[in-house]
């Protein structure tokens, strides 16, 4: 059965509204997260001796900017997992290899999907699929519940609550970076200093039907994190400017705390096209559809 392998698909908000602001300092929010095609793979390689602990391994085109360490999320869902579980000392541990296709700190969950694609794995391979891993992810970070299941999802709360999200059109999606790793905490404490005013949570329709459609909802919506982004990284105004103007682009924002940014296409041609001129730019772009666009569960 093993080695056994996941892909950790890129988390993209397609609208991000802040409610809300915790005690804690968490801020409240309501999302809509989609999944791209594009991913991370994690593979549990071999099995080792419990003594021996969890191996990580890192390549891949973004693998450079990556620690290995206890402090990787690959590492600390592992831990989380087997200490939550109540798991037994003796079973085996994993070497594993993360290949690392996304960028580092750019808003598109990456190091949240890894950590999910972790929980996966181990569940299966330490033969515990019945424990629940929504507050394991949880308390591994606000976007890791949503990359469990990796489908649509609304998010609410800090990004622990998921409920399902309106049925959405087959579509095609490109993302652009420019190269800039953006640090979460700066960009909401940006947005706290402009003195922006919570945002209701917002109407969506049951469903879309084509990505025109989908384009136009989102207009009414906003990414509250975008513009103070811009303010701290000025290159991702830029970014949306090219997306914007490439030919048939339906839609384009920011995601998460940024600098990722994407674009709406009704056809995976338009779409490859896109990513190719903003290649061209010198930044790091790639094409695919939206994930399980049919599932609303
Ligand atoms: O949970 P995660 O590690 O992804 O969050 C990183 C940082 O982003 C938090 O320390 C917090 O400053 C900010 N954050 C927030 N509200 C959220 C999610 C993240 O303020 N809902």
């Amino acid at each position: 059965m093993l080695p056994a392998r996941s892909l950790a698909h890129a988390k993209i908000n397609l609208f991000l509204h802040i409610t809300a602001r915790r005690d804690n300092g968490y801020h409240e929010l309501d999302s809509l997260a989609v999944f791209a095609q594009t991913a991370d793979l994690l593979t549990l390689e071999a099995p080792r001796p419990a003594e021996h602990g969890m191996s990580l391994a890192i390549d891949g085109p973004f693998g450079a900017g990556l620690e290995a360490g206890s402090d990787n999320l690959v590492l600390r869902a592992a831990s989380a997992l087997r200490l939550a579980a109540s798991l037994s000392d003796t079973l085996p541990a994993w070497q594993m290899r993360l290949t690392k296709n996304l960028p580092v700190a750019s808003g598109i969950g990456g190091g949240s999907a890894d950590a999910a694609a972790a929980l996966r794995l181990l569940a299966a391979a330490w033969q515990c699929e019945d424990v629940d891993l929504a507050p394991i992810a949880a308390s591994l970070g606000a976007d890791v519940p949503v990359c469990i299941a990796q489908k649509s999802r609304r998010m609410q709360g800090i990004g622990e609550i998921l409920a399902a999200a309106p049925r959405l059109p087959r579509c095609a999606m490109v993302l652009v970076n420019p190269g800039v790793a953006v640090p979460t905490p700066a960009v909401f404490r940006a947005w706290k200093e402009s003195g922006a005013a919570f945002r209701p949570s917002a109407k969506l329709p049951a469903q879309w039907h084509d990505v025109a459609a989908l384009a136009e909802s989102l207009r009414s919506t906003s990414n509250d994190l975008q513009a103070p982004a811009i303010a701290l990284f000025p290159v991702i105004g830029e970014v949306l400017s090219h997306l914007e103007r490439s030919e048939e682009c339906h839609f384009a924002r920011m995601s998460g705390s940024g600098a990722t940014c994407f674009g709406l296409y009704a056809d995976l041609d338009a779409a490859c096209r896109a990513a190719e001129s903003l290649r061209a730019q010198g930044w790091w772009a790639d094409a695919g559809w939206v994930q399980n666009t049919e599932d609303r569960r």
